[in-house]
């Protein structure tokens, strides 16, 4: 460990044990547990199928999960404890947690009735309270930040894929989240657009945000994450520093995923 290392000796700000996600009968997540220290940049890597997206999904308590628990800062998400049991928190309970977990999507979902700025402002005014003109001159940073302050006025249908979803991260960090989740952020992106949205995450990672990333961009996962999750059908396989892992992967189940995708 170096002393680049982020706080390792502080508590994880995100903490999952033993989670377990079913469809039926079918087992998406098959006790997964993992940290994100402070800091951190995490990337989640695994074929197709293997559990990614369910994974943040129910992180982001976008789905129920049917065993383990996950901690944001300590506090239980999801749940509450009452008369000695478990029960699942009531849905505006749930929104207040969400908050601290900002989410991007494949699909950038903005609000195509808004502006770039109009987008950004609307989850501090309406969520947190903050006052209009705080909230504008935020966002006026945080589209600086991914390089579009010229696109205030903008519409999102004026904007191309790679500069909606520098929006959508923009919004996302609008809302202060303690963590940042992201959801294979470049898939729906033309390849000459992947570039601009990658180097705005490993800013945000040089600046010492914390962050889940699912990716399949490798080269990414290798230089801008720290660590990195490998997953196949619902399990963890394989875990360690990203770039040790990336080139020389401990179990052949890993060696033979990257040497298809790499
Ligand atoms: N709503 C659902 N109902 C039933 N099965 C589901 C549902 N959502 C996901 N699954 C199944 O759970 C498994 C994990 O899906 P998930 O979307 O998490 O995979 P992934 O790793 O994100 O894959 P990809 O790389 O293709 O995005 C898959 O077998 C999928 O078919
Ligand atoms: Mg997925």
């Amino acid at each position: 460990m170096t002393s680049a290392d982020p706080a390792v000796a502080s508590a994880p700000v995100l903490r999952v044990r033993n989670l377990v996600k079913r469809y039926g009968s079918f087992e998406a997540l098959r006790s997964v547990s993992m940290d994100v220290n402070e800091g951190e940049v995490v990337a989640i890597i695994g074929p197709s199928g293997s559990g990614k997206s369910t994974f943040v999904r129910c992180l982001h308590q976008l789905e129920s999960i049917e065993g383990g628990a996950a901690y944001l800062d300590g506090e239980l998400l999801g749940y509450e404890w009452h008369a000695g049991h478990l029960r699942a928190l009531s849905e505006g309970a749930k929104a207040r947690q969400r908050r601290h977990l900002g989410m991007v999507f494949q699909q950038f979902g903005l609000f195509p009735h808004m502006t770039v700025e109009g987008n950004v402002m609307e989850g501090p005014i309406q969520v947190l309270g903050d006052r209009v003109e705080d909230a504008r001159s935020r966002a006026h940073h945080l589209l600086q930040r991914v390089g579009l302050a010229e696109k205030l006025l903008a519409y999102p249908q004026q904007l191309s894929g790679g500069q909606q979803q520098r929006v959508a991260i923009a919004r996302a960090l609008a809302m202060r989240p303690r963590v940042l989740l992201f959801d294979e952020p470049t898939s729906a992106l033309d390849p000459e657009l992947v570039g601009e949205v990658l180097s705005v995450i490993a800013d945000l990672a040089r600046a010492g945000k914390t962050m889940l990333v699912v990716t399949h961009e490798m080269s990414f996962a290798r230089e801008a994450a720290h660590r990195v999750i490998f997953m196949e059908a619902g399990r963890i396989v394989e875990e360690g520093p990203a770039q040790q892992m990336m080139t020389q992967p401990r179990t052949d189940r890993l060696r033979a995923f990257l040497s298809r995708v790499m």
